[in-house]
């Protein structure tokens, strides 16, 4: 465990914030006592799915499955690190905090931000000489403001061979740390810097750190148009989305974040004065991009390019949002423009009506199925309509459905039943899909009562000294590590506390474990019958298991003495299971 402040200290920031004061400088909470309920942060809702326990000092989400405490509230709200989270509270709380000098992630890695800072310098200063004109020239010429310029803190690349490595060099990095570092490549000639003669974007870690450069051509030449520096230690370009820790902030208030394709387009958004804007830098949208999206706005606006690249993208991005419960707006360009080229041909305000009426996904998807149709041809009716089903297949909302039907029958002419019998007939296969699975998942008895006594163990003390007193080996191995972090847990702190206990197992899947238990939501109350059944169901199962296995033993071996020896042992596991009962 990276463990840079102690337990104690953490413990006793964690008991000097309230949770519900906390969270509630984050969401809208309502409630009074012992429970509050708030609209969820980290997923797409209108409902109040989440619970803020005063008592237990922690919350959870009944529709995603998010939970945690007062630190992993923070850390994922604000996207910091554990550690940051424990030093932002201790500010809340007035707790001094003396961090011991054990290497942090950053520090770990402080040469690579002063390197790439330095470059940044570099680059910036370039821009500005005498021989930036030519590019700076280019940047007027795309209308990008000198004040942009400087907050986006573009650069210029000269067209030397190792400019870079040699100011590196005299600031004391090796040439191997800079190669390292994805900044010049060596040769048997000696080293290169990756960047030659483009302008430079920096791109930046979440929280602003220059971690990478993305270098563009200026002049007519046949070289890629950007240039990137490759996967590093701390780039990688999947887990970022460009301009993040500039616009963060800003989406949050404004509850709306807007998703575009390339740096030039958040350039001349911002140039515009819309500054809620990131990009996903050209390639498909990863998971990690989601789930920073998700925390910034519960508005998402997708404007890709308006080229056949663009709405293919925007149907995949769009696809991948709904897997995790968003729906997002969409806004789609004429001419094929991108919105760097659609705000400079038509102005600002054109573009901000556009993101005042936004496409819903099902106005999308039907213009996306009927391009390229000829909705007078019987076959391509056909198609459409059977593309639009599936996807109302998929839909939730009874009257948007409604709608939807009625809209395409009249587009197409076919009775609005038709379409309907057809979309009763998918349902039920997908309701047969369902009972079938639930099936599948029904529980075996024994893991419900290793979750049921779990529950009851981090809730309560008693329970706790009881699993103790009889250390039961449990079958499945996520929960004995469960069982064995709590009692653990339990021999240094002597009372179990479920909120403590979650910044003690921080980090590791034995937390995601925990909330899985916790977010069972049982009732507190049990009966000593009731944890005594577990005990005994899960303690049948190991003799079942055990005598399975010796009876596997028996026919396998030939030997008399051996068949006679476990034939005993078989019989007083027998015994010992009829005598529990
Ligand atoms: P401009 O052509 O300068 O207006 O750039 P753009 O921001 O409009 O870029 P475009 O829409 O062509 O591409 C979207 C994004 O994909 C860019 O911002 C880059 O992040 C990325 N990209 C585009 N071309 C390249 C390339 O040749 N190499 C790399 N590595 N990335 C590229
Ligand atoms: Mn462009």
């Amino acid at each position: 465990m990276n463990n840079h402040i102690d337990e104690e200290t953490i413990n006793k920031i964690r008991n000097n914030v309230d949770i519900v004061d906390v969270i509630s400088s984050y969401i809208q909470l309502t409630g009074a006592g012992k429970n509050y309920f708030g609209v969820c942060p980290f997923h797409d809702d209108h409902k109040p799915s989440m619970s803020v326990s005063k008592e237990k000092q922690i919350y959870k989400c009944f529709s995603c499955g998010a939970g945690g405490n007062v630190f992993t509230f923070v850390q994922d709200y604000e996207n910091i690190s554990f550690i940051e989270a424990v030093k932002l509270l201790a500010d809340k709380a007035g707790i001094p905090l003396a961090i011991n000098s054990k290497i942090t992630k950053k520090e770990k890695y402080q040469d690579y931000l002063d390197m790439y800072e330095l470059a940044n310098k570099l680059y910036m200063n370039n821009l500005n000489t005498s021989l930036g004109k030519e590019a700076r020239e280019y940047l007027k010429n795309r209308d990008i403001s000198p004040k942009t310029i400087k907050d986006f803190e573009f650069g210029l690349s000269l067209d030397n061979k190792d400019d870079l490595v040699k100011l590196l060099n005299k600031k004391g990095f090796s040439t191997d740390k800079i190669e390292q570092y994805g900044l010049c490549s060596q040769n048997t000639y000696g080293s290169v810097d990756l960047f030659r003669q483009r302008i430079i974007v920096p791109l930046y870690d979440l929280k602003g750190n220059v971690i990478g450069f993305s270098g563009r051509i200026y002049k007519d030449n046949n070289e890629n148009k950007y240039l990137n520096t490759r996967q590093t230690v701390l780039f990688k370009k999947g887990e970022l989305l460009y301009n993040y820790h500039r616009a963060k902030d800003i989406a949050r208030k404004k509850n709306q974040i807007i998703i575009v394709e390339g740096y030039m387009d958040v350039v001349r958004l911002y140039e515009s004065d819309i500054k809620n804007v990131v990009a996903t830098m050209g390639t498909a949208v990863t998971k990690e991009q989601i789930s920073l999206i998700k925390k910034m706005a519960k508005e998402i606006v997708l404007c890709f390019d308006g080229d056949g690249a663009g709405e293919k993208a925007t149907l995949v991005a769009t696809d991948e949002l709904l897997k995790v419960g968003i729906e997002p707006k969409i806004i789609r360009l004429e001419d094929n423009l991108d919105p760097d080229e659609y705000i400079r041909k038509n102005g600002r305000q054109k573009y901000l009506q556009k993101l005042e009426h936004p496409l819903n996904v099902m106005e999308f998807k039907l213009n996306y199925f009927k391009k390229d149709k000829n909705l007078s041809s019987t076959l391509d009716i056909a198609k459409y309509v059977n593309e639009v089903i599936e996807e109302l297949n998929k839909m939730d909302d009874p009257i948007l459905k409604e709608i939807t039907i009625q809209k395409v029958s009249e587009e197409v002419g076919l009775e609005k039943e038709v379409i309907k019998d057809q979309l009763i007939a998918l349902e039920q296969n997908k309701t047969i899909n369902e009972v079938v699975k639930k099936e599948e998942k029904k529980q075996n008895k024994y893991e419900k009562a290793e979750q049921y006594l779990l529950y009851h163990m981090v809730n309560n003390n008693k329970v706790m000294k009881q699993y103790l007193k009889n250390t039961i080996y449990l079958p499945t191995l996520k929960y004995r590590e469960l069982a064995r972090a709590c009692k653990q847990y339990f021999e240094e702190y002597g009372s179990i506390n479920i909120a403590d206990l979650m910044s003690y197992l921080r980090d590791q899947d034995t937390l995601k474990t925990l909330l899985e238990i916790n977010s069972l939501n049982l009732k507190e109350e049990y009966t000593k019958e009731e944890i005594d059944d577990y005990f005994k169901i899960i303690q049948d199962y190991n003799y079942k298991e055990e005598i399975k296995r010796l009876k596997e033993e028996l026919n396998k071996t030939t030997d008399l003495d051996k068949k006679i020896s476990i034939s005993n042992q078989i019989l007083q596991i027998n015994k010992k299971s009829k005598g529990d009962e």
